[in-house]
């Protein structure tokens, strides 16, 4: 079986083709392609989202085609065409569903939407080294900080989530203090590489709240303060501020995570969702976790961030494990806000 994935809830366009072929323990990625955005939202400091839409637009078919071509297949031999239907931005999620339905129609093929951060949740099992059920999740990509139960596919228990920000905004406001640009996480962290980690004592909160939540929205401030005292003083300075706010981060994620291993009794961590890719945070936990016997999994560096390969894999483990279903049902809706939680209850 042969599943063609549409990711557009943001400023990525990707797609990419999973085959499923019966006795094989997992789905396998055939060939995915990916158009971001990045560039074009630079100009504007953040992402804008009717921008956003037009480009998924002119993007999605184009990709449908490399990935088909790099597989050596055609659209006929698609058995499912899956998409996210949320969470993300309305207009953006709205091109990525109504490409896919209308070719799910056209082929007169079954469609699936997909909840973007179970696709994240589920994207290290596009590794070499793909984990085993249950193991605990850390989800932190740009709009989401979660850490989950994961007990099986759609069986995700929240154990803890930010109360505002989310990482990878912390990591984007502070780089946009900095005068990074945007999305500043990749250079805040290459430029924390040339930095001292305790130059500057910023705050870690919740570090010590006893329960799984995170905030982060008071290091923003912190770091605000910091970048305004130093003054003029900031340049010869940028470096140490940029790593102890990775720093302050990378310490909170690392703690709330052993945490919840320890809560769970779990001895398997999965690290999701675009600040994965943080070299700092990988060697913390890698360090932590051996340290504790605990095996640690990463997606692929390049499907750490939004990506098609991950909306694929998940509707495909979905119909393999039985708690999804690929509908001719073409009105299609889209879900900007849709609690991880919810999607949990669908399949009970
Ligand atoms: O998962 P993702 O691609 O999109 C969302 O679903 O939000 O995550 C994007 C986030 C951005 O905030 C970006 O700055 C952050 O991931 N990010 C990083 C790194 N690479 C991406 N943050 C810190 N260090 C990185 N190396
Ligand atoms: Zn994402």
């Amino acid at each position: 079986m042969l599943v063609l994935g549409f990711e557009s809830s943001c400023d990525e366009t990707g797609v990419a083709l999973v085959e499923r072929t019966p006795g094989d323990a997992r789905p396998r990625l055939l060939s995915h392609a990916l158009y971001s955005q990045v560039r074009m939202h630079e100009a504007y400091g953040g992402v804008v989202p009717e921008l956003a839409s037009r480009d998924h637009i002119r993007r999605a078919l184009p990709l449908a085609d490399e990935v088909m071509t790099q597989a050596g297949r055609t659209l006929a031999d698609v058995d499912v065409v899956a998409f996210t239907r949320g969470p993300g931005l309305a207009g953006a999620l709205l091109v990525g569903a109504g490409v896919a339905c209308a070719l799910g129609a056209a082929l007169d093929r079954p469609v699936l939407g997909v909840h973007h951060l179970e696709g994240h949740l589920l994207s290290p099992f596009l590794s070499a080294d793909p984990p085993e059920f249950p193991f605990v999740a850390l989800l932190v990509s740009g709009g989401h900080t979660q850490l989950m139960r994961v007990d099986g596919v759609g069986r995700y228990e929240l154990l803890g989530e930010t109360i505002d920000d989310a990482a990878g905004e912390a990591f984007d406001k502070s780089a946009k203090l900095l005068g990074l640009g945007y999305p500043g996480g990749p250079a805040l962290s290459r430029l924390a590489e040339q930095g001292d980690a305790a130059a500057f004592k910023l705050p870690r909160p919740l570090l010590h709240s006893g329960d799984l939540d995170f905030s982060f929205a008071g290091l923003k401030t912190a770091v605000l303060t910091q970048v305004k005292k130093l003054g003029d003083g900031l340049d010869a300075r940028r470096a140490d501020v940029a790593a102890s706010t990775e720093a302050a981060i990378v310490d909170v994620l690392l703690a709330k995570s052993l945490a919840a291993l320890k809560v769970t009794g779990l001895q398997r961590l999965v690290v999701a969702g675009g600040v994965g890719a943080n070299r700092h945070l990988r060697m913390q936990l890698d360090e932590a976790c051996a340290r504790r016997g605990v095996r640690v999994h990463y997606p692929e560096l390049a499907l750490c961030t939004d990506n098609g390969a991950m909306i694929a894999m998940a509707a495909a483990m979905r119909l393999q494990a039985g708690v999804g279903t690929a509908r001719r049902d073409y009105a299609f809706d889209v879900r900007p806000r849709w609690p991880l939680a919810e999607l949990a209850a669908d399949a009970a």
